[in-house]
């Protein structure tokens, strides 16, 4: 079985980019793969978060992640500061990480323009998310395309490390699903995203009203397309119609668009229809979980547990490949 890892912020709600882009993709994988699950609230303190909520939103966030599919038996699911491991391996990589590499990340310069602070923590991120996946021996990482810049990276860092230090680390490949773009339904020309406004994204947990809304006032044809070819904003609605309703509605609505007879009215209440379909029975999975917040801490240590028995294993081997010592107590 390959190695498999990923990661998720716990600021901001869960949207549909998130599971669509990612975490359907981590339930289906669950069963053929070792699968590692982290929820990585030492990257969510790189961007402006409030310390008061963090720890609360990360537990709220392995609640949602169970109730999406996610079964914490399976998987080893964990919360990313539990393991300090990560931290010292990223500092070790930051020795085999190209400064000019992270200069040309994307997500660096998006969330470092306008900023007149601008953290090194935000600049090393990649670095830390290298760590995230190479502690584990990770060789499949299972992400949204915005997330693809970064396991590349990933990549040339366990390339150098591998050059520098003797063979350790596989390269890991991202796997990409079909929902790997799922853009802003008020914009979209902007991808779905919890740091954004409000309308900028729907949550996973939204009630159905405020989902409708969104739905119904999706942008289709910001400045008329002609022709044929499908404006971004009704093609992302067929993304989501694809990814939750069954083929022959799919193929209806295709078939209507072909024929110049599509009525987007119609479009949008099916995908609320579909959508609302797909979300309910996570819905009712996370009441029957918040009936048992102990139940969810357990997991959590279990999957504490279980990650950094892997973490320390293998900390030993690099440890000893560069040369530093950690002294048993
Ligand atoms: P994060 O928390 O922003 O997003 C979690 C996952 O959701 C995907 N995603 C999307 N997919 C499709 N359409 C969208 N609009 C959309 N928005 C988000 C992301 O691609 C991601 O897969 N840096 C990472 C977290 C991380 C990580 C890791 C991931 C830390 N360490 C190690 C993989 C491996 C991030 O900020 O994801």
């Amino acid at each position: 079985m390959s190695k498999l890892f990923s990661g998720i912020q716990p600021t901001g709600d869960l949207h549909l980019g998130n599971y669509f882009g990612a975490i359907t993709n981590w339930v289906n994988l669950q069963k053929e793969h070792d699968t590692v699950y982290s929820i990585v609230d030492l990257h969510a303190i790189t961007s402006d978060y409030d310390p008061e909520t963090l720890r609360d939103q990360s537990v709220e966030l392995a609640i949602d992640l169970i109730a999406c599919g996610i079964d914490p038996e399976e998987s080893i699911l964990f919360i990313q500061s539990d393991v300090v491991e990560h931290v010292e391996l990223q500092w070790i990589l930051n020795s085999v990480t190209s400064y000019g590499d992270l200069t040309r990340m994307t997500q660096f310069k998006e969330k470092s323009q306008d900023k007149e602070f601008i953290n090194a923590g935000l600049f090393s991120y990649p670095v830390l998310q290298a760590a995230d996946i190479l502690l584990y021996k990770a060789e499949k990482v299972p992400v949204g395309e915005d997330q693809v810049q970064h396991i590349e990276l990933t990549r040339r860092v366990a390339r150098r490390f591998n050059h520098t230090y003797g063979d350790f680390f596989p390269e890991p490949e991202p796997i990409i699903g079909h929902g790997a773009r799922i853009m802003s339904t008020a914009d979209p020309e902007q991808k779905m995203s919890k740091s954004g406004h409000e309308k900028h994204m729907i949550g996973l947990m939204e009630d159905r009203d405020s989902i409708w809304e969104k739905v119904k006032s999706a942008v289709t044809d910001p400045g008329g397309v002609e022709g044929e070819e499908m404006s971004p904003g009704v093609a992302n609605l067929f993304t989501l119609l694809e990814l939750t309703a069954p083929d022959d509605v799919l193929e209806g609505f295709k078939e209507d668009h072909r024929e110049g007879e599509l009525m987007y009215i119609e479009l949008k209440e099916a995908v609320y229809e579909h959508l609302v379909s797909t979300l309910e029975p996570i819905w009712e999975k996370r009441e029957d979980l918040e009936k048992d917040p102990g139940k969810v801490e357990e997991y959590l240590q279990h999957g504490r547990d279980r990650a950094e028995e892997i973490a320390r294993e293998n900390m030993r081997e690099v440890r000893k490949l560069v040369g530093v010592r950690r002294r048993a107590r």
